[in-house]
């Protein structure tokens, strides 16, 4: 019997081998698009003039957005959900004394109560801020209840997460955010527009990071779930801040597509120590190493570096860097332009003797820049953004975004492929670390329809 199962064991493996390295590279299996289906590029849903939207976690990060959501004209906020009872009374007492809002219904008590929360019937959209490991089965639900769905960073932490959220929005046609707030911040919607407008040039490469130590935060997490992912997996565990302002500003699926990527971490130090100081425990477990870096190669020979670091004593940073062949965007940690001096055109850019590609812009003329560039949607919003806050504004201007698409029937700025692009780094550099930093494919989330539009189209 048992010899029976090492063979079947030895078959098995090999047949893993077989199918997933071929010619050096590690692939993942990519799912058929079930017949009838189609992709969700570009999704249009009906207007929805009062968008009532329902709220499941509300721990450190999810009371913000309703208080936001709160401050949007059209918006109703029907249902408050957490497993934590304490914390929906809180939200709701606030919603109703600070904001003058009615009472939202109020759900709490277990880890299953979301389910009666997906399937109200008079909710248009859920927004999901729990723990990393409920975002997609509470994504996939509230879709097949019929509701739009946005959902915290990262919104899914498998392949096979990502795969189902695809799979459930282009059957259901609901839309599918993930609320990547970094994309509205100011520096890097001004930055996205500079790129689309030519000022760079051809971007050929970018960098993005999440580099910023936790120990604050790691007690307050809602039974330990962060380090306890960290402890178990191996990888960039959070990605999408990073990321998604340089793909997007890189056209991907909207013309280029990411094809692998390679990763190396360090080992884990910090984590551990800081486990060791709290608990006394001798951690000897622990997967993800202090630093992660990934570097990513797309179709149209561009490269990203992406980059994870939640334990060392750096500044915060996001790095945020687009490196064109006419100009350069750097973020962190002094926020700044390089540009070839023939590519700015004079109007209302003073100091030309200060262009000068192998510098920053002075400070002037990168104000200037700023002003000229400044994103079409930013523009109505900046001011309100920066008085109801969140980040400094972006995470209102990200909701407000939202809702504005919704109540008029536009697609979204992000869709589920955005949302697939970035989570899967999770899975897939996970994988290359544990062969060696082996190249792992990228797969085309649309499944085909990479190619079928030109850029991100932030509609208004
Ligand atoms: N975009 C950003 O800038 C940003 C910032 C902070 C956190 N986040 C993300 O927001 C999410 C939440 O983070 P947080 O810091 O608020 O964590 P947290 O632990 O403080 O809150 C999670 C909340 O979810 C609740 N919860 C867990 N499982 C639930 C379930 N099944 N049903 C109902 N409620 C459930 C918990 O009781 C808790 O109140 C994470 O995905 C995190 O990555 C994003």
């Amino acid at each position: 019997m048992r010899t029976k199962s090492l063979i079947f064991s030895l078959m098995a493996c090999l047949l893993f081998v077989s199918t997933h390295v071929a010619g050096q590279m590690i692939k993942t299996p990519v799912p058929v698009r079930p017949a009838g289906q189609t992709d969700v590029l570009k999704l249009k849903t009906d207007p929805i003039p009062t968008v009532r939207v329902a709220f499941i976690g509300l721990g450190m990060r999810g009371p913000g957005a309703v208080y936001r959501m709160a401050q949007i004209d059209g918006v109703e906020i029907v249902a408050l959900c957490d497993v934590r009872k304490e914390q929906v009374e809180k939200v709701n007492k606030t919603l109703t004394e600070k904001y003058g809002k009615a009472q939202a219904k109020e759900f709490y008590g277990d880890t299953e109560v979301w389910r009666k929360v997906t399937a109200l019937p008079n909710v248009d959209l859920i927004y999901v801020a729990t723990d990393w490991q409920s975002h997609a089965l509470i994504g996939v639900q509230a879709m097949k209840d019929g509701k739009h769905v946005a959902i915290e960073v990262p919104s899914a932490m498998s392949m096979q997460e990502i795969w189902d959220l695809i799979n459930t929005s282009e059957q259901t046609r609901k839309h599918c955010m993930q609320l990547e707030n970094c994309v509205y911040d100011f520096f890097e919607l001004t930055s996205l527009n500079m790129a689309q407008q030519g000022v760079f040039g051809e971007v050929l490469h970018g960098e993005g990071a999440y580099i910023h130590g936790l120990q604050q935060f790691w007690g307050s997490y809602w039974e330990n779930w962060r380090m306890d992912f960290n402890r178990k997996h191996r990888g960039d565990v959070y990605p999408t801040h990073g990321l998604l302002p340089v793909t997007l500003a890189m056209n991907i699926h909207r013309g280029d597509k990411m094809n692998y990527l390679v990763s190396v971490d360090t080992k884990a130090v910090g984590n551990p120590a800081y486990i060791k100081e709290k608990t006394g425990e001798e951690v000897t477990d622990f997967r993800n190493g202090d630093h992660t870096m990934t570097m990513i190669r797309t179709e149209k020979g561009k490269s990203i570096l992406i980059q994870h670091d939640v334990t060392s004593p750096r500044p915060y940073s996001r790095e945020f860097q687009l490196s064109g062949t006419k100009g350069f965007a750097n973020k962190y940690p002094v926020q700044g332009f390089a540009l070839n001096a023939d590519n700015v055109d004079s109007e209302g850019v003073p100091n030309h003797e200060d262009l000068n590609a192998h510098r920053f812009v002075s400070d002037e003329t990168r104000k200037a820049l700023m002003e000229k560039y400044k994103h079409p949607i930013a523009k109505g919003i900046e001011e309100k953004a920066k008085k109801v806050g969140g980040h400094g504004g972006m995470d209102f201007i990200m909701d407000y975004r939202m809702i504005y698409c919704l109540q008029n029937g536009l697609p979204l700025d992000m869709d589920v492929y955005d949302l697939a692009e970035s989570c899967c780094l999770i899975p897939l550099t996970e994988i290359s670390l544990d062969n060696g930093s082996a190249p792992v494919e990228i797969p085309d989330f649309t499944r085909g329809a990479w190619d079928k539009i030109d850029k991100v189209h932030f509609e208004q």
